[in-house]
């Protein structure tokens, strides 16, 4: 699985490290999605010709019209991109402008939570044709280690005809937003770069480091490109995961993981992580990228899947959890009411990508709960479409319980008193993230947190 290297001194790569000039170029980005977008705006600012192709042509027409609904890149930003150079276009025969193209695609996993290459596949299969001798396809997308070369590389040359290491040449460079992340954005953040051979490399750093002042970390290959990535996101994971369970035991001994956290944390090697519920469309999905690797080659990821399991189940442990805290402490009430505050995967983003809300509600159901969500970020009626559950706008009324599921800012700015008037009397609020843990309640309220 080591990168190939071909021959650099073959004259046709020449014209490909010309054009990694800053001022020639023209670039192609594949998927205009939380990763794709803002990197083909912030090349566009920088005065470059970037064909932007996306399959969902309403997103092209927002995009055009200067929305992107993902919030990552703002519409001054965007105007701006589209008047400096940026093309956004669902017609694919655009990519043929293209010199460099970066895949931005999504990486989802399966039912049965395996790495599901299909829109890698499809993105390869519509770029193929469009290539020709001399370009670069740079994969953005978060893989295994192998899947550039092993995988996009025969797709790439069976829909091209042309020779991977030859007449193309692979890259990949792992992706480090982070949704709603206004700190760590492509022009901040380190890059870490790795190409077919050394000349693909160091022009793959210097196209990325137009863009961040050149912070570029240099992959001796990319099969350690995409490992690092995958293992970026597996420790985090993981990290979590021993949180959660530390959360978990605290809880069943009466102690408040988050007191138990504030005492550790002043230890100088400590590792600062706080307990929740891991959604979104990275952290809880790429380690079964890593794990189905381990698994194809002879090796139980169990560290991994551990963590996995743990977070995966975690909403209902939590759901569980407040069930029993609510039965103790409240009066009996056959169907209780109650209000789940925040859908999105995490706070402050429109992003519902793998929610642990649903499950969160399914759970509370299954305890014999009434429940109703609220999220700032989303009109009801597309909540309830989108997430087959009973949504509302912050509600005039008030429930037996009220959990906060997720800390938008827009919760925390309101006061705690509009917190304590969603609250019956002798309810209870549920905050697993412990985000009122030091409020003064104005009135009596039974509150719980983890
Ligand atoms: N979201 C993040 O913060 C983040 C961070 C690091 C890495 N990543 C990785 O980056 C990749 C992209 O993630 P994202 O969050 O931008 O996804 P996204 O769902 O926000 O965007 C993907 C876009 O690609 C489009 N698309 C799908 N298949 C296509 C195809 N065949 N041709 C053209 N367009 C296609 C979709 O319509 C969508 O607009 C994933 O591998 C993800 O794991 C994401």
């Amino acid at each position: 699985m080591n990168s190939r290297v071909q021959d650099m001194s073959d004259p046709f790569l020449s014209p490909i490290f010309d054009e990694a000039d800053p001022s020639r170029a023209v670039l192609g980005v594949i998927g205009l999605g939380y990763v794709g977008l803002p990197l083909a705006a912030a090349f566009a600012l920088r005065g470059r010709r970037v064909i932007g192709y996306d399959l969902n042509a309403e997103r092209v027409a927002r995009i055009r019209a200067g929305i992107d609904e993902t919030g990552e890149v703002a519409r001054v930003d965007l105007q701006r991109a589209l008047d400096c150079g940026l093309v956004p276009t669902a017609d694919p025969d655009k990519l043929a402008e293209a010199r460099i193209i970066m895949v931005c695609v999504p990486t989802p996993i399966t039912r049965d939570r395996r790495p599901d290459l299909g829109p890698l596949l499809a993105a390869c299969a519509i770029l193929g044709p469009r290539l020709a001798r001399g370009k670069v396809v740079i994969f953005e997308s978060t893989v295994y280690p192998g899947v550039t070369e092993d995988v996009c590389g025969p797709a790439l040359a069976e829909a091209s005809g042309l020779v991977v290491g030859q007449d193309i040449l692979l890259g990949y460079s792992p992706e480090r937003v982070n949704p709603g992340d206004k700190a760590h954005r492509v022009e901040t953040m380190v890059k870490v770069v790795a190409g077919q051979g050394e000349a693909v490399t160091r022009a793959l750093g210097q196209l990325y480091g137009e863009l961040n002042g050149d912070q570029i970390h240099y992959a001796p290959s990319i099969q350690v490109a995409e490992a690092a990535k995958a293992i970026e996101n597996a420790q985090r994971d993981i990290n979590i995961a021993f949180v959660n369970e530390v959360a978990l035991i605290c809880e069943r001994i009466g102690l408040s993981v988050h007191d138990v956290l504030d005492a550790a944390r002043t230890k100088w090697n400590f590792l600062d992580f706080k307990p929740g519920l891991v959604g979104g469309h990275c952290i809880g999905v790429d380690p079964y990228y890593l794990s189905y690797l381990s698994q194809s080659i002879g090796h139980e990821p169990d560290v991994i899947l551990a963590g996995r399991r743990l977070n995966d189940h975690m909403a209902d442990e939590v759901a569980d959890r407040i069930a029993f805290r609510f039965r103790e402490v409240s009066q009996p009430v056959r169907r209780p009411s109650a209000l789940v505050l925040g859908a999105a995967f995490k706070e402050d983003v429109p992003d519902l990508r793998n929610s642990r809300t649903p499950q969160l509600v399914r759970r509370l159901c299954r305890h014999g709960f009434q429940v109703e969500v609220h999220d700032p970020w989303f009109d009801p009626k597309d909540l309830a479409r989108a997430q087959d559950l009973t949504a509302t706008a912050w509600p005039g009324k008030a429930f037996d319980l009220v959990v906060i599921a997720v800390g938008h800012r827009a919760f925390l700015e309101r006061s705690p008193e509009a917190l304590l008037a969603l609250v019956s009397p002798g309810g209870m609020i549920a905050d697993p993230k412990g985000l009122y843990r030091n409020v003064r309640w104005s009135s009596p309220v039974n509150y719980w947190t983890l």
